[in-house]
């Protein structure tokens, strides 16, 4: 049995604290009407990981009208707070969004399986701290959750840090351990979801479908207007539908659609 009409609308980089309110409210009832099976937040929902950002991130997830699956982003630890960052890094977290940073989040409904991934790391062995890495232990998991699954549900991972870069973002760098991640899910999952960069745009890798999407409320805008993208899957089909902002309301901005051959995707018209 092939699945059936699976609508995910994606989101990231909310980054309340750096919010603009008529933005979120034309991003609130633009999801109403939408009405996706499933809302995917990429992580980052606030700017500097306070208790107010935290607070206003959990007012406005409580506002949505879909199952959420929520994963954190590198703007939800504590910035140059050192004890926090080290000693109590998702004390905020936990507190406000009421899940566990270090589990997989899961979520199912007819002909979809989704697994969250915390990407976002306190400390690293490099000067940027704001990349991200996925490991073992999570990969573990996800194949977990998808082993148990119906085989031709929709496999969605979703987390913060890209499994693919295009020319706009190419100095942010992929997730840590993306080729590791990529033998773990290649044939298995169908479609890697994320955020950071504050671009939209959606690819294949190693027969995945991958879609970033731009800041969907934030004016932290990187050259291009706040956006989300709503994903179409049916059969052996996904299409991925940028939606800008323009002029109050948000507009499909470009559609890209892919196909799958026993297992692998491709792009459609590439
Ligand atoms: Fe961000
Ligand atoms: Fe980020």
């Amino acid at each position: 049995m092939k699945p059936v009409g699976v609508r995910i609308a994606q989101i990231a980089d909310l980054h309340f604290g750096r919010d603009v309110q008529s933005v979120t409210e034309s991003l609130l009832r633009e999801l109403r009407e939408v009405g996706p099976t499933m809302i995917a937040v990429c992580g980052d929902l606030t700017q500097t990981a306070r208790d107010s950002e935290f607070r206003a991130a959990r007012a406005f997830l409580d506002r949505l009208a879909a199952p959420t699956l929520v994963v954190p982003g590198n703007h939800d630890l504590p910035g140059w707070t050192f004890w926090s960052r080290f000693l109590w890094p998702w004390r905020r977290w936990r507190r406000h969004m009421r899940t566990d940073p270090h589990g997989a989040v899961t979520h199912e409904s007819d002909g979809l399986i989704a697994v969250g991934v915390n990407t976002a790391r306190s400390w690293g062995l490099h000067h940027d701290w704001s990349r991200g890495r996925i490991n073992l232990r999570q990969l573990r998991a996800v194949r977990a959750a998808f082993d148990g699954a119906p085989r031709d549900d929709l496999r969605v991972v979703i987390g913060h840090h890209p499994f693919l870069l295009n020319e706009r973002g190419i100095e942010r760098g992929l997730v840590g351990r993306s080729a590791l991640a990529l033998r773990h899910l290649r044939r298995r999952a169908d479609l890697l979801l994320g955020g950071h960069i504050h671009v939209a745009y959606s690819g294949v890798v190693d027969g995945l479908v991958v879609a970033q999407c731009g800041t969907a409320v934030s004016d932290r805008l990187k050259g291009e207007p706040n956006s989300y993208n709503l994903i179409e899957a049916e059969g052996d089909r996904i299409a991925v539908s940028v939606r800008r902002l323009d002029g109050g309301r948000f507009d499909t901005h470009e559609r890209a659609e892919y196909a799958r051959d026993d297992h692998e995707w491709h792009a459609l018209g590439a």
